[in-house]
């Protein structure tokens, strides 16, 4: 796992957008797969403007969602399916036959983590993973206690995932359930590019790099993948031993 800090929230948005800009010139069929949530926001938007000024060529890529709320419908405001496609799919010209992502609104839940499934191996598996970590450690809605060898599945959300889903939308929506990728999938990713900005994730980033690697703290288990590459600010990164 490689550790990168940087002096602020722009500088690092700066960087992982260069990152997703170079894995895309290197292989322009690659495999993403995108987070939402406050972090990547400086990320997409810098991701956005420097493709445009490089004219950089998504039309061959594929991107996956890492995670949707259940039971609520995909056009509302704050959904990852609203995000993604509004935030950065557009943005960036990628197509609707492009894109895989959860339906949160689906009534057979185990059919569509089969679908996510079988559509990442059809894909060859993700090249490159961009997310964020949760105050309790969480990837995704992998939350902690989690299984490390779980694939796509549905999660009970723990009470502060609800409270900071809440400021997502722009009214009160019922939340209590996600859809999310699995550890096991993170972990496959070639390289999994996590995230963090902000004093409020320092104590969360010590524990996820440098405590135990246990399924307590999900995002510990990226100090086994040599794929990882964590970028910080300076603040998220204050707590740090090493
Ligand atoms: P945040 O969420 O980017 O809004 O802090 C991260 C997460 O919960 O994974």
């Amino acid at each position: 796992m490689q550790r990168q800090i940087f002096d602020d929230y722009e500088s690092l948005s700066s960087a992982a957008a260069d990152l997703v800009l170079e894995t895309v010139r290197q292989n322009p069929g690659a495999v993403l797969c995108f987070a939402t949530g406050n972090t990547p926001v400086g990320t997409y938007r810098q991701l956005i403007e420097k493709a445009r000024a490089r004219q950089a060529d998504f039309s061959q890529c594929f991107c996956f969602g890492l995670d949707e709320w259940v039971g609520v419908p995909p056009e509302k405001s704050g959904t990852c399916h609203q995000i993604l496609h509004e935030q950065l799919f557009k943005p960036l010209g990628i197509r609707g036959t492009q894109v895989h992502l959860f339906d949160g609104m689906t009534d057979d839940i185990s059919a569509e983590c089969r679908r996510m499934n079988e559509m990442i191996r059809q894909k060859g598996g993700i090249d490159l993973m961009l997310v964020g970590i949760g105050l309790n450690g969480h990837i995704g809605f992998n939350e902690p206690g989690c299984s490390p060898e779980l694939e796509a599945h549905d999660q009970e959300l723990h009470e502060s995932t609800l409270a900071s889903g809440q400021h997502y939308f722009n009214e009160p929506t019922p939340i209590a359930k996600g859809l999310t990728l699995g550890l096991a999938q993170v972990r496959a990713a070639r390289t999994v590019l996590l995230l963090a900005n902000g004093a409020g994730k320092a104590s969360i980033i010590q524990k996820a790099l440098e405590g135990p690697v246990t399924p307590e703290v999900p995002a510990s288990h990226l100090q086994q993948h040599e794929g990882a590459v964590v970028m910080m600010d300076k603040a998220a990164a204050a707590q740090l031993t090493q």
